[in-house]
């Protein structure tokens, strides 16, 4: 027999993407979904891509939880973070035909019993709801739980599919908290589950502005000429947030902002800023770019000069009074974990030579903006000496990741009337919200359909978690330095 692919639409070749991706036959299962994420990102995506018509009618969705909840408790929980949160219009037909498909599991990680109740559910809901064998599992649960959960799937044989039908897993960051644990990590999820189905979230990448960043550099024969170290004087990379930790102390002391934000969302960033032309957008080819990137990435030799790190105080946060990091609930008087890291990082290769990429995030800083800005180089003459042309900025192209999501170019503009050669920075802006009637999906609603579809190009590959983590390893970081940690 040939291996040949055959396709089951002759007149559909499944590469074409311009017609609407509408999943198949599927469930999802989420593990933690009494938490913050599932409540307030996951259950409305799935909600959101049911009523743009993106999931198939008789999708299933399970959630698996310690509570003691009854079906129809768990249906009325989804329904409220529904309609707190959803982007889309909330329609009593869209959900109600959604909550036909949910189940509710209740048990403990360590309890195989409940994962054969589990088990008993999807294949349930492959009878009454023609699921056909297709199941994703979103872990949005500690990474400790990890290696538990994944042995539990095994063992109850709800991670192997039969003939034709699939079984996917999704991760959610942190993957590892160091490059040992990540590695560790991999292993014990690649023995339940094949490379090809696990889907890594970094939600960064499923947000419309981080895709444009290939759109603005590849779609486009102004930028390419002068991405380079002939006419980039930096880039800056920031992702700042006006919110604290909020109830995430047990997960993020300990954690901090460098390994939470930089190692994840502001590496992918910097890779997708600084990547060469991939041959294709499929994920090999992405993935091809982007680990060659981010292996040249080069910390520099003097760390204690090119980086920053702090903690937020006590003050305001619009008109309210909000405590100091050391006074949060759950956190330990005396932590020493960071939410504001900065650092410079370099890039090894002929394009970026000598051109620092500076990155930074915190937690309670002034506003919420991420946005990368890719500053130019002064012009070499300007022949406008005698005027206040001193103070004019560099030009730079800011990519506005969020909120107000859109590109900004500033240059340099002669301001009218007057005799003198008098110049100003101005901008120029494309905005999404005045250029497109459309609103953005949220990243999540993306990343799940794709999962659902099994289109991997917007999952960030193990090779990559694991470059990432050699960048930002903290063990590694004072040995390339010549130091080593202290024995507390
Ligand atoms: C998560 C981090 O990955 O991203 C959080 O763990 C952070 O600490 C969040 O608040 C920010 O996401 P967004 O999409 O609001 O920028």
């Amino acid at each position: 027999m040939s291996n040949t692919p055959t396709w089951t639409n002759p007149l559909r070749d499944p590469r074409d993407l311009r017609l609407p991706r509408i999943a198949g036959p599927c469930s999802l299962v989420i593990f933690g979904v009494t938490g913050d994420l599932a409540q307030k990102k996951l259950l409305p995506a799935v909600y959101d891509l049911a009523n743009r018509g993106l999931l198939p009618p008789s999708f299933g969705l399970t959630g698996f939880a310690r509570r003691d909840w009854t079906n129809e408790h768990f249906i009325e929980f989804v329904k409220t973070a529904v309609k707190a949160r959803c982007r889309t219009p909330f329609k009593e037909s869209t959900w109600e035909n959604l909550a036909k498909g949910i189940r509710f599991v209740q048990g403990t990680f360590d309890d195989p019993a409940a994962f054969e109740r589990l088990s008993n559910t999807v294949q349930e809901l492959d009878r009454d709801r023609g699921t056909q064998g297709n199941h994703a599992f979103y872990m949005s649960v500690p990474p400790r739980a990890f290696p538990l959960v994944s042995k539990q799937l095994a063992a109850s044989g709800l991670s192997r599919s039969s003939e034709g039908a699939w079984r996917r897993v999704i991760i959610e960051k942190p993957f590892g908290h160091d490059l040992q644990s990540a590695k560790e990590l991999d292993r014990v999820v690649s023995e339940v589950f094949d490379p090809s189905s696990v889907f890594r979230i970094d939600h960064y990448l499923g947000k419309e502005t981080v895709q444009n960043i290939l759109a603005l550099r590849f779609a486009n024969e102004m930028y390419e000429p002068i991405w380079n170290s002939n006419y980039v004087d930096h880039v800056q990379i920031t992702m700042a947030e006006d919110i604290g930790i909020g109830g995430r102390a047990g997960y993020y002391d300990g954690i901090g902002a460098a390994r939470d934000i930089i190692q994840n969302h502001l590496l992918q960033l910097m890779a997708l800023t600084a990547m060469e032309e991939p041959v294709s957008f499929s994920a090999q080819d992405l993935t091809a770019e982007k680990t060659k990137v981010l292996s040249a990435i080069r910390l520099p030799k003097d760390l204690r000069a090119n980086t920053a790190r702090g903690q937020y105080a006590r003050g305001w946060q619009g008109s309210h009074e909000v405590v100091g990091y050391l006074d949060e609930k759950g956190i330990d008087k005396s932590s020493t974990t960071e939410t504001y890291a900065a650092i410079r990082l370099d890039v090894d290769t002929r394009r970026w030579a000598g051109v620092p990429f500076y990155l930074r995030t915190g937690k309670r800083l002034g506003k919420r903006v991420t946005e990368i800005a890719v500053v130019f180089k002064r012009a070499p003459h300007l022949p406008f000496e005698q005027t206040a042309v001193r103070e004019l900025g560099s030009n730079a192209v800011v990519i506005r990741v969020q909120p107000d999501e859109g590109v900004t170019m500033r240059f340099g503009a002669k301001v009218p009337g007057g005799s003198a050669m008098e110049v100003r920075d101005v901008s120029m802006d494309f905005s999404y919200g005045r250029s497109f009637t459309e609103s953005s999906p949220e990243a999540y609603e993306r990343l799940i359909l794709d999962v659902l579809l099994g289109d991997p190009p917007l999952f960030p590959t193990t090779e990559e978690v694991d470059l990432s983590w050699k960048i930002l390893d903290p063990d590694e970081m004072l040995a390339r330095d010549g130091r080593h940690w202290r024995m507390p």
